[in-house]
This record gives C-alpha cells, structure tokens and sequence, in this order.
C-alpha cells in the first residue's frame, strides 16, 4: 500500500521478465519510473534527470546530474563517416528508415571496443545514445530538407542543442522559445521508458543473445516504427487532419466501432491502460501550455481532438471497451506546433525512448542469471511421416 493505491507486482504467471525500472497499473492508470510518479517527474525534473534515474535507479545529485549533463554533451557529435550513410537515403526517405540504418551503423564504429559485461563499456554505450540519437534525428530532418548538417554546440543544453540542429542553418542562428524547449523536454520525459511494450521487448530479446547495444536499440527502433505503436502519433495527427471538422466526427466513430471496418481511432486503446494513460493528460496540458504561448489557443486540431475525446468517451463502445486516449492522441499536435513536421514524430518518439531501452538492456545484461530469451510456440500445422512422390 502506498496511499496511492495498491501496489501489484505484475503478471507473475505471464511475465516475460522481471524489472525494476518502470511500473504501469493499467486499471488506476499509474506509472512510476523507479517508483516516482510520472507527473512529479514531468513537473519537477529535466529530462537528463529522467535519463540518470531510469538508468541509476535513483535521481541524480547537482553534483552527479553536472557530471552526467557533461557526460552526454561531450558525446553528441558523430563520427564524420557516419554522415556518409545518408547519401545512400533518397532526400525523401522516411526518417525511421534513416534512423534505422544509421543508428544500426553506430554499431560498426563501437562493437570492436566494447564488452558488454563491464558496467563501464555498458555506461558510456548507454552515453553514446542518448547523446547521439537525436543528433542523428535532427540529421534526417536537415537531409530530407536538402540543408546542410548542423553540428551540436557543447555550450547548449541537451533539448536546446537539439532544436537549434534541426532549425538553424550555416546561414542563420536559431534561438530556441524557452517554453517550446520545456515542452519538448516534458514530451521526451513522457516517452522515456514504459515498462515491457513491444519496442522495449524487442531489445531486451535482442540483448538476450549478446548483441552489442547499439545493434538492439536499432531493433527498437524498427519495432516501434510500426503505427499500432510508436507510429501511432503520426497516425493520430494524420487522421485528425482526415477527419478536418466536428462534424465529421460521427462517421469516423461510426467507422472505428464498425468491425468490418480496419480503422481505428489513433492515439485511443492500449493493450494495459484500461484508464486514462496519465501520459495523455500531461500531452493534453503541454498542448494547451504551448498553443497558448503562441497564440494558436484556437488551434482547430486541438479543438478538434479535444471534441473527437469528450464524444468518444461518452460512447458506449469506448466506456465498455475501456478505450482511452493514449500517449500519442496529443503528441502530434504539440509536435506540429513546434515546427516538427509529421514524419519526423516517431523519430521524437524514438529519441525519448532511447533511455527506456538501454536501461532495460543493461537490467537484463547486469543479470548473472540472464539467459538468452526463446519464446515457445503452440504448434497448430500438421505432423506426417512420409515425402509423397510428386512426378
Ligand atoms: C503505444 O505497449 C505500450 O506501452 C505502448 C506505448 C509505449 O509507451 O510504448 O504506450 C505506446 O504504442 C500506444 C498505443 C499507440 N497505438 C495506437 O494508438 C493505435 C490505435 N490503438 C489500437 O490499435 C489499439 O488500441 C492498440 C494496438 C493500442 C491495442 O490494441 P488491442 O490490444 O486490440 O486493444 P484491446 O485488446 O484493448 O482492444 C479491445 C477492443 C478490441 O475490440 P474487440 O476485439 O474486443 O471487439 O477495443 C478495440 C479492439 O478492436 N479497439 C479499438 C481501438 N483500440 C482497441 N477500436 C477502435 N479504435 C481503437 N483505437
């Protein structure tokens, strides 16, 4: 008992893993990151600070959270080579296909110096990836505009560096909206780690057989490309977009609660929240706080999605389903109004979630009785004994 409510291990029967790092209870619509509550972090911490707990299990000091900041800043640049593997990309590949490819390159550049069963090798891989990825994310938005790439500047902060890669040019400076940057620092913390969805899942099994880090979370990224996950934001904001006024509203319910029909609501459902994904709520504050400061209040996209959910949730389809806006309902939205373009918000997603990946990564290698993973089947073909002759 916590005074919050009452706390459930898990899935003993079912679990695929044991872990410290992150607890969801799906029916309360709770999530704890080494047991603090996922609005006390957003409101309270920095995103490096989230990245030094899930990592460390605990929040960083000023002392430790300097050294870390420090840490990561100094890893931010990529290795020159490295720029070489976008020319093979048309300009107008998407971003996760980019990503996939050269964040599985970082591979060639550190797999020969790493041992994976030292907890400094695991640390400075750890490091690496958060430092790079979204160097590496603003390099696929700068190459699919045909700009030139920007190199991080060490005197920035982690989320300012970033923005500052993906909008200033050789040409012209770019000084970030410190409210834009505090939202965009909150989004990364909603995203950072959710306990074993199939993104984390993904590279937790492809650890399990002693890949290198950068290799797994390079599985990771594939896996969460998909729309029925981290591809949902995009999805979302595309089908608000689809759905354009109030009015049709209904008939894109109608479709979703129609079972001969493959559309689904995007951003709604999840396969553990059976509540409101607290994420959600958050996203829905940081969409209002950032409409608000560029006087877009009257967004027609948020009003739209702000509508879609009060009708959705007063729909007996939803209620008994129990179908509730997830991370990614209001993500796009907020994206959108920070100059993202709608492809580049799974690489967002991505970027976030680094952390979650490579701190469930080092969990299961840390583990002296980690073994590699080898999910079994139900068998349902056929058994035969003898090959037919054919001619
Ligand atoms: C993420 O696992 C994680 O933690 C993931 C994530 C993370 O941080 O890593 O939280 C991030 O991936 C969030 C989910 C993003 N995806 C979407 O928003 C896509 C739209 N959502 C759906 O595709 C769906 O809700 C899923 C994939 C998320 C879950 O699908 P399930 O497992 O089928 O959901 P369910 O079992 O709870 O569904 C119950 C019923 C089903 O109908 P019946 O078979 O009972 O008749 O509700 C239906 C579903 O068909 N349903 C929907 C729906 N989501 C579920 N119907 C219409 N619209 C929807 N969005």
């Amino acid at each position: 008992q916590t005074g919050m409510f009452t706390y459930d291990p898990g899935f003993t029967s079912t679990a695929s893993c044991r872990s410290a790092i992150t607890y969801i209870d799906g029916e309360a619509g709770v999530l704890l990151y080494r047991g603090y509550p996922i609005e006390q972090l957003a409101e309270k911490c920095s995103f490096l600070e989230v990245c030094y707990l899930l990592l460390e299990a605990e929040l960083p000091n000023a002392d430790e959270l300097k050294t870390f900041e420090k840490e990561v800043t100094t890893h931010t640049m990529v290795h020159d080579q490295l720029t070489n593997f976008f020319k093979g990309f048309r300009r107008d590949a998407h971003p996760m296909a980019i990503m996939v490819g050269v964040v599985g390159a970082l591979s060639a550049f550190y797999h020969d110096s790493l041992d994976i069963h030292s907890p400094k090798d695991r640390h400075i891989s750890a490091i690496r990836l958060i430092a790079k990825v979204p160097t590496i994310v603003a390099m696929c938005y700068k190459y699919s505009v045909g700009s030139p790439f920007m190199y991080p500047q060490n005197k920035l902060k982690y989320v300012d560096n970033f923005l500052r890669m993906m909008h200033a040019t050789p040409c012209a400076e770019y000084e970030p909206n410190p409210v834009l940057v505090r939202a965009l620092d909150r989004i990364l913390i909603l995203h950072a780690d959710h306990e074993q969805n199939a993104s984390t899942s993904t590279v937790r099994l492809a650890g399990s057989s002693g890949a290198n880090p950068f290799a797994c979370i390079t599985a990771g990224i594939a896996c969460l490309w998909g729309s029925a996950h981290g591809g949902a934001n995009e999805a979302a904001l595309n089908m608000l977009k689809e759905i354009g006024d109030v009015s049709q509203i209904p008939i894109y319910i109608a479709k979703a609660k129609d079972k001969n029909d493959s559309f689904r609501l995007m951003g709604f459902g999840h396969r553990v929240y059976k509540n409101y994904d607290p994420r959600a709520k958050l996203m829905r504050e940081t969409c209002h706080e950032v409409l608000t400061e560029l006087g877009l209040h009257d967004d027609p996209l948020f009003k739209l999605a702000l509508e879609l959910e009060r009708i959705a949730l007063e729909d007996e389809y939803f209620v008994s389903k129990k179908l509730y806006p997830n991370v990614d309902f209001y993500s796009g939205i907020v994206l959108h109004a920070l100059g993202i373009p709608s492809n580049m918000f799974t690489a967002i997603f991505a970027m976030g979630r680094t952390v979650g990946w490579i701190s469930h990564w080092d969990e299961m290698i840390s583990d002296p009785e980690q073994k590699i993973g080898r999910p079994r089947q139900l068998y349902t073909g056929a058994v035969r004994r003898d090959v037919p002759d054919r001619w």
